[in-house]
């Protein structure tokens, strides 16, 4: 019995692929939804979840998934991986614990997901790419093979990574972007060929 970690979207897309994948779902994990019910099950705080209770975090923000592990390994759980019946893993590929694959998805041959790393529908994964720690592949996106997603990086739906191009760690890249170069940590890139997103401060200086 899985508790799920968060029950906003991706949450209740994670309880969609248990249900999908015959894993039965015990409740949530949400601080702010505790006490309630989602989809018909319990809501319990992440501090109680059961010692040695089995747990998938089904949240998009990877800095929120950091917090959040902690917690859940301190409360004595241990992490699960989950995958749609729909999504290819191919030979050779492996996927550590707690990671969430959803339906429609294809992850190539010899690729390493890294925990709590998520491939959200219809999104691929080239042959062997490499994703750190909590990484992100939104719906539709094409990641290339040999292509490296550091530790917290998100690639955005309909975005294209050519191959062999690093996402450095906690990197952003933008919905439908396509990665040309590498992108440096901490960078929001957009558009095709994919550039730093220019912010403007209150005062209009870039
Ligand atoms: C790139 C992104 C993170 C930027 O978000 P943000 O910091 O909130 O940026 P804003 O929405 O304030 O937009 C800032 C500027 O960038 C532009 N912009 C935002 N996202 C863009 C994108 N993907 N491609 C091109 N331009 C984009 C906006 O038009 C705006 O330009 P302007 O100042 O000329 O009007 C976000 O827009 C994005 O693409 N997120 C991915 C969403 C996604 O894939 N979700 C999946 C959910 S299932």
């Amino acid at each position: 019995m899985v508790w799920i970690a968060g029950a906003g979207g991706v949450g209740r897309e994670a309880l969609d692929v248990a249900l999908a994948a015959g894993v039965e779902v015990a409740g949530f994990l949400d601080d702010r939804l505790a006490g309630g019910l989602v989809r018909g099950l319990p809501v319990r705080k992440p501090v109680e979840l059961p010692s040695g209770a089995p747990y998938l975090i089904g949240i998009a923000d990877p800095a929120v998934r950091a917090r959040l592990a902690a917690v859940l390994d301190a409360a004595g759980g241990h992490p699960v991986t989950l995958v749609h019946p729909r999504a290819i893993i191919a030979p050779e590929t492996e996927l550590a614990p707690g990671c969430l694959v959803m339906g429609g998805a294809h992850v190539s041959s010899s690729v390493r997901l890294g925990p709590h790393s998520q491939v959200h529908y219809n999104a691929t994964v080239g042959h062997d790419t490499r994703l750190g720690a909590r990484v992100t592949v939104y719906p539709g996106a094409n990641v290339s093979g040999a292509v490296h997603l550091e530790d917290d990086s998100t690639v955005g739906s309909g975005a294209v990574v050519l191959q062999g191009r690093t996402v450095g760690r906690a990197a952003f890249v933008g919905a439908a972007a396509t990665v040309t170069r590498d992108v440096p940590p901490a960078t929001t890139v957009v558009g095709t060929p994919a550039r730093p997103l220019a912010r403007t401060s209150p005062e209009g200086v870039a």
